[in-house]
């Protein structure tokens, strides 16, 4: 059986501890109504206070441009919007936090209470009695004596929820609400007709002859530094990305459209379609690129085919040709999302 009394087997009482036997040192809200009136205004603040914060997450959320960026020392350039959403919700619930522990400190019974430990079971009475603990412990807790307090205590409660509704939003919603939705957001690279094809180490372009039956080489579109400048993030490198390989035309099974390598040369996204890793362990004899993360295999001569692992759904392929001069240029965009599978497509 679980004895669970203030004091043992006596009712609690202020003033006493059975613990240690020293008297028990009261606190001022317990002798001062106007400390208790004191702490209960600031409890009341924390809770008021964390509304305002959630409130002001979601004008964050609603008013700052997400490319907006601020330099911040130590962390360099982030996102301002990513700063004030994670101040404000963070602030929030540590305002909750904190005023119920100013509550329980300053205003909740202050008694020591001993914990009596029998049998594991709980008999009718037992049961019975954690009931009416419970009960006192309700009256004691003073959620219905002090009225402020429950009122603010359930408005925060309430509306801390509300910023994961807004971040859960972006998951699921489309075009019409302004906020495009994952699949729509993979679905457009900084490839697209003539944009050149470059070398990713060395920013060079590159012809046909320049990359040899077997080879690989890691390329980024010819626009990628001038976007990295402007939006101050690596997005778009992380969409963009591609590999070259370069394979007999005669070893090419099937392609993602019809004609989109140029002599053998394919190009695919970089980017796992498993969870988005970077890939470039290419095996020339096979022709399958390796992911290292979960191990997915893709068949580059089969239409980026997942053979082996946890992907589920083909390396997406680039379109390639070559301009005037003979310098390999994409077609077009990719003709699906890339990267990380996670969501539903449509
Ligand atoms: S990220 Fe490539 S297999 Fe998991």
């Amino acid at each position: 059986m679980t004895d669970i009394t203030p004091h043992g087997s006596q009712p609690a009482k202020l003033g006493h501890s059975p613990v240690a036997d020293v008297p028990h040192a009261l606190r001022v809200a317990d002798t001062d109504p106007r400390a208790a009136k004191r702490a209960e205004r600031q409890v009341a603040s924390m809770f008021l206070l964390s509304m305002i914060l959630v409130v002001a997450f979601i004008v964050s959320f609603i008013m700052i441009d997400k490319d907006t960026v601020v330099y911040i020392p130590v962390f360099g350039v982030v996102g301002l919007m990513t700063i004030m959403l994670g101040l404000t919700s963070g602030l929030s619930i540590f305002l909750i936090g904190a005023g119920a522990i100013q509550w329980a400190k300053k205003l909740m019974p202050d008694v020591e209470v001993v914990q009596m430990r029998h049998e594991m079971t709980s008999p009718a009475d037992a049961t019975a009695e954690a009931a009416a603990n419970y009960e006192r412990g309700k009256d004691e807790s003073g959620f219905a004596r002090y009225p402020i307090i429950r009122r603010t205590l359930i408005g925060a409660m309430a509306l801390f929820p509300i910023p994961a509704v807004f971040l859960l939003r972006d998951l699921w919603s489309g075009g019409e609400s302004g906020i495009e939705s994952p699949d729509e957001i993979l679905s457009h690279t900084l490839w697209r007709e003539n944009m050149h094809i470059l070398v990713a180490e060395t920013g060079q372009k590159i012809r046909p002859e320049d990359l040899p039956v077997g080879g690989l080489v890691s390329a980024v579109p010819a626009n990628l530094a001038e976007e990295q400048e402007r939006a101050g993030n690596q997005d778009a490198l992380g969409k963009a990305a591609i590999i070259l390989v370069r394979m007999e035309p005669s070893e090419i099974v099937a392609q993602q459209g019809d004609g989109w390598d140029y002599q053998g040369i394919v190009a695919y996204s970089k980017i796992c379609t498993h969870v988005g890793c970077p890939i470039a362990l290419y095996e020339q004899r096979t022709h399958h690129l390796l992911c290292p993360c979960h191990q997915s295999t893709f068949d580059l001569a089969n239409a980026g085919a997942v053979v082996f692992g946890p992907a589920a759904r083909n390396m997406p392929q680039l379109p390639i040709t070559v301009d005037n001069e003979g310098y390999l240029v994409a077609t077009a965009d990719f003709a699906q999302p890339v990267g990380p599978s996670f969501w539903e497509r449509g």
